[in-house]
């Protein structure tokens, strides 16, 4: 079992350039089965869950070869429209390629995903937007079997801004017959992201980032070269370490026009940013302030980050308040952070937190990707060497947090 051990008490300075977005690459991946051809994607980040997506394509009979961060997908023969039992349960976004396999295929077989244990994560709009557009749809234990006989334009209306429905639905109209208007979609700028590609292999979107995309479908899709933008959860989660241990730090393609209210936050707790470019600086001197934090939906304070969050108030100064919106329950990490000392109360979608300065190093375990790599940030701010095991989780989302972290000067190790 693989554990990161850090040692506390090392304020971080230095620059370092951020991986592409985990977020943004999985749909992009999902987005070339569509084209009977060649789709290259730039800027890819190298993690687990890009792997188990490529082994996704590759078992429908995709050829993928990856060339440090450029990854070439050729989708001009597919031999099955299943998703693999095991990949599909290791990963939620596994789910979207349903949406470009009915697009492709005309069918797709997929098991209810799995990901990360942060709240029970149905998948009830996504197969209402689909049978909306044609799809018969039928749930056999854990498997969802879809046909049809062709998709066709609807007017979909989302309930709830749903990340991964926005996405199988573009997936799925971007080759439907006639128009689909989609209301109430997420405005993630990874959604963003993957619009920019399919327009780019061809597809016609109106309406990118907004709620309101109009999609023509259309079957004249091209080959195409496009980059995966950088990871704003990355850049969060290092701006957040700099916050917990202090020091200076410059991130590089970090996409900061993307972290608006993240950055807003942080100043409101004490850092000082300024953003030139794609370049995001920071300068922490203090301990951070206790402040009442709710996570929403884009544009709002990202849940992916909340996490972070907890940390921050839980080493700051004063008291502290999180509301958690979008996953009922994301405060697993909560009961790690006992362990290392933070006064933490959970009552429901709350948290109430009492910044005590600093923690104290311990044996904790990552429950989930995000959760995983804020206990590495706590680490940073506490007394002696923190030992966080099940580090699993955090290989499915960050390249190598310790390679960024020593590149800062922070006293991490990774032991296998
Ligand atoms: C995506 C992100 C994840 C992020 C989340 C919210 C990827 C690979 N993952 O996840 O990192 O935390 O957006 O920003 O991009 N819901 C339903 N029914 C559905 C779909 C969703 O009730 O059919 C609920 C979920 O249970 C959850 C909320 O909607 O409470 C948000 O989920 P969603 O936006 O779909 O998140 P994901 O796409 O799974």
């Amino acid at each position: 079992m693989s554990a990161i051990v850090v040692q506390g008490y090392c304020p971080l300075k230095g620059e370092i350039e951020i991986q592409g977005s985990k977020n943004a690459a999985l749909p992009m991946m999902a987005a070339a089965l569509l084209h009977k051809g060649t789709t290259v994607l730039k800027y890819v980040p190298i993690i687990q869950d890009v792997f188990c997506m490529m082994g996704i394509l590759e078992s429908m009979g995709c050829a993928c070869s990856r060339n440090g961060h450029t990854l070439v997908i050729d989708a001009r023969h597919i031999k099955t429209a299943r998703i693999p039992r095991e990949s599909g349960k290791a990963m939620r976004s596994s789910i979207v390629v349903l949406g470009a396999l009915l697009g492709r295929c005309m069918e797709g077989e997929a098991y209810y995903p799995g990901g990360c244990s942060i709240g029970s994560r149905p998948i009830d709009l996504h197969l209402a937007a689909l049978r909306h557009m044609g799809a018969e749809i039928a749930e056999k234990d854990e498997m969802i079997i879809a046909r049809t006989r062709g998709l066709r334009g609807a007017e979909i209306t989302l309930s709830y801004p749903s990340v991964g429905a926005t996405e199988n639905v573009i997936l799925a109209a971007v080759k439907a017959k006639g128009t689909t208007i989609l209301k109430g979609a997420a405005m993630e700028p990874e959604i963003d992201a993957l619009c920019g590609l399919l327009c780019a292999m061809g597809a016609d979107i109106e309406g990118i980032g907004t709620s309101i995309l109009t999609i023509r479908g259309t079957d004249e899709l091209h080959d195409t070269e496009y980059q995966v933008p950088g990871d704003r959860i990355v850049t969060g989660t290092y701006l957040s370490a700099v916050m917990a241990a202090g020091g200076e730090a410059a991130f590089r393609r970090g996409s900061p026009q993307h972290l608006g209210c993240v950055l807003d936050t942080m100043q409101h707790m004490g850092a000082d940013i300024r953003v030139t470019g794609d370049v995001t600086e920071i300068k922490m001197e203090r301990r951070p302030k206790g402040i009442f934090i709710t996570t929403s939906p884009y544009p709002g304070f990202p849940t992916d980050l909340q996490s972070m969050a907890m940390v921050l108030l839980a080493v700051g100064n004063g008291k502290g308040r999180l509301k958690e919106t979008v996953f009922e329950g994301r405060f697993a990490t909560a009961k790690q952070l006992h362990k290392m000392g933070a006064e933490i109360i959970i009552e429901g979608s709350e948290a109430r937190i009492t910044g005590k300065g600093s923690l104290k190093g311990t044996a904790v375990k990552a429950c989930d990707l995000r959760g995983g790599a804020a206990l590495v940030v706590a680490g940073l701010r506490a007394d002696g060497e923190t030992r966080i095991t099940d580090c699993h989780h955090i290989l499915r989302g960050y390249e190598d947090i310790c390679r960024d972290l020593q590149n800062l000067g922070g006293s991490i190790r990774r032991e296998s």
